[in-house]
């Protein structure tokens, strides 16, 4: 895995390693400080956190509202290993949560200064980007010991335009390593084509299709970083990760762009009011 630092802005060289990976790995992108100063953050959003009516088990009942209309709001989704039967946590919140999401660059003024900093801007620029358009963030937990893993995935599945577009841009805040559940991503698979889709079908049901039978030839890499550094994901690179065993947090942030200038189809799974338009890095 090679490792970049944005010091020299997108170098050849770089956009050489993400043509070719499908992925781009910067160290040092963002700063002891400012990792702690989000870390605080985030826990000041679970200090916040009021239980819904009905909350939601992330992946045990993907159909449920409060995840289908969170695409335009903050809301807490939580590690099935941590509810009971009801839903509800079995443990203090900030152990509990798989994730936060999904418009916090929108609604929280400290992401939405963090996800529109210089660079981004210049990561975006600098692997030209079309339009990049502002469309999902999250807070990703790998809680110690019960951190689930994300199985072997396109992001371009989740966040549809035709062609595919959807550029991930994923933040370490801790150091991430096979142990705590680290990205895993098949070298230069982005070139493949997608082989899933995933979208509303009938308004409210969501459904996974299969676009393409292929299997993946090749085994992935871990991508171990330490904390402060940003991994570009490709939309279609197949990346998955594993599951936390250790008893040290994995805490990330990701932000998914889109082309503003391509069609976002009604039917994807995520959705925003029409007084919420889609805004870029600015
Ligand atoms: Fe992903």
């Amino acid at each position: 895995m090679e490792r970049f630092t944005l010091t020299d802005g997108v170098t050849d060289t770089m956009r050489a390693a993400y043509d070719r990976d499908g992925f781009l790995v910067v160290e040092g992108l963002v700063l002891p400080d400012e990792c702690r100063s989000l870390s605080a953050r985030i826990d000041d959003l679970i200090a916040g956190y009021q239980a819904p009516d009905n909350p939601t088990v992330f992946g045990a009942h993907a159909a449920d509202r409060y995840f289908l209309e969170s695409g335009d709001d903050i809301r807490f989704f939580f590690e099935p290993d941590a509810v009971d039967k009801s839903g509800r946590p079995n443990r203090a919140i900030g152990t509990a949560l798989n994730k936060i999401g999904h418009a916090l660059h929108d609604l929280d003024p400290r992401f939405n200064a963090f996800f529109r900093s210089a660079a981004f801007r210049i990561l975006a620029e600098g692997l030209d980007l079309n339009d990049p358009r502002l469309l999902q963030s999250m807070v990703i937990f790998k809680q110690p010991g019960i951190g689930a893993p994300v199985g072997m995935h396109q992001d371009a599945s989740f966040l549809r335009t035709d062609p595919p577009s959807v550029t991930g841009f994923w933040i370490a805040l801790e150091d991430a390593t096979l142990d705590n559940g680290c990205l895993l991503a098949i070298l230069g698979g982005h070139r493949g084509p997608l082989r899933k889709w995933f979208g509303r079908v009938d308004g409210d049901v969501l459904e996974t299709r299969v676009l393409d039978e292929g299997g993946e030839a090749a085994r992935p890499v871990p991508l171990e970083v330490p904390a402060g550094t940003l991994v570009v994901l490709h939309g279609l690179l197949p990346h998955a990760s594993g599951p936390n065993r250790s008893q040290r947090s994995r805490r990330a942030l990701t932000l998914h762009t889109i082309d503003g200038t391509l069609p976002y189809p009604e039917d994807n799974w995520l959705r925003r009011r029409a007084d919420m338009p889609l805004r870029g890095f600015e």
